[in-house]
């Protein structure tokens, strides 16, 4: 076992998780400050051109490691494209989410990029270790956006049994109690998200980040409306108006063996830009993906104070 902190050459074993539509390059370079490592989605360009210069600019102005998330099934059209970059930058690490990281791993191995893969259960896990990745994501029930089934703790036993790779816990922590906790169980690291989104720096709306700080654990609900799979979202009044179960459409074509992948497309498609605009505009349609986490979130801080709560 390697203590994150070790792995990536930081002070402390935390990665800032890598949140759709919220991890942005300020964020980025002030975990870097703050002596933890960030991981962006690369996602969050709107075209490989942006995607390419951002790459830049984190190799240029990080001092440490800093990570790309990306997504490896094929829902993800830009894949090819973004390990193009991702191998010519040198990024330190990569994580994989949703789908099998096989190709990937060759890939990054032959470059000298670390791989850490989110995995919910033993068996994932398992196949990580086997295909030769370099850490895993062990997302538990309390974690914001995709979420696994079991506790912090009964995951991470677990893992424990079944791998030699490094652990890093996902999901439900935001003070150093907590992330004490984590590490006594025999965790190597954490990678937190939900606490940042109501950070100075991130550059979503007030809306977003006040509801962070005004709602709590009991106002998290998990829906599959996004995109088929279940993912957390803060109880508004308009998700409770329109729902977390999919309508008959949507399951029937989720459902359909034939016509399941362009349903994905399309249904993942619209509730991507329905995220989109919750997150940056004055919408009444307001679907703000968190975890239970932002219980703790008691105002909007700048980035470095959240994580002097997580590590003093
Ligand atoms: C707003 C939001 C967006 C997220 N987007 C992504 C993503 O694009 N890719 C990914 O691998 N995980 C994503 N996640 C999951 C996080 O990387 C991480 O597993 C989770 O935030 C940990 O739980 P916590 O929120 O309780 O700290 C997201 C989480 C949140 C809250």
């Amino acid at each position: 076992m390697m203590e994150l902190k070790k792995l990536l050459n930081i002070k402390y074993s935390v990665i800032m998780a890598p949140m759709f539509l919220v991890t942005n390059l300020k964020m980025m370079m002030e975990a870097d400050k703050c002596g933890i490592s960030g991981c962006i989605p690369a996602l969050n360009f709107r075209n490989i051109s942006d995607f390419k210069n951002a790459l830049k600019e984190l190799k240029e102005k990080c001092h440490h490691a800093f990570g790309v998330n990306v997504i490896v099934n094929k829902s993800n059209f830009f894949l090819k494209e973004q390990m193009k970059w991702i191998l010519e930058y040198q990024v330190p690490y990569i994580t994989t989410s949703l789908g099998s990281p096989k190709n990937i791993i060759l890939e990054c191995k032959k470059n000298k990029i670390l791989v850490f893969s989110d995995v919910v259960d033993e068996i994932h896990a398992k196949k990580v270790q086997d295909l030769g990745g370099d850490a895993l994501i062990a997302v538990n029930n309390q974690a914001g956006g995709h979420l696994g089934q079991y506790s912090a703790r009964e995951l991470i036993l677990k893992l424990k049994n079944v791998v030699r790779i490094p652990i890093i816990s996902a999901g439900g922590v935001a003070t150093k109690a907590g992330f004490d906790e984590i590490m006594s169980l025999g965790a190597d690291g954490i990678c937190v998200g939900s606490p940042f989104i109501a950070c100075t720096e991130s550059d979503v709306s007030t809306s977003y980040k006040n509801a962070c700080v005004n709602f709590g654990a009991k106002d998290i609900v998990v829906t599959n409306k996004i995109s088929g799979t279940p993912c957390t979202v803060i109880k508004t009044p308009y998700v409770e108006k329109i729902g977390t179960q999919q309508n008959c459409v949507e399951a029937f074509l989720n459902s359909n063996k034939r016509l399941k992948k362009i349903a994905k497309f399309f249904i993942t498609y619209k509730g991507f830009s329905l995220l989109k605009k919750a997150a940056f505009g004055a919408n009444y349609k307001q679907v703000w993906v968190a975890g239970k986490s932002i219980e703790y979130v008691d105002k909007i801080r700048p980035l470095r104070e959240i994580v002097e709560r997580l590590t003093k």
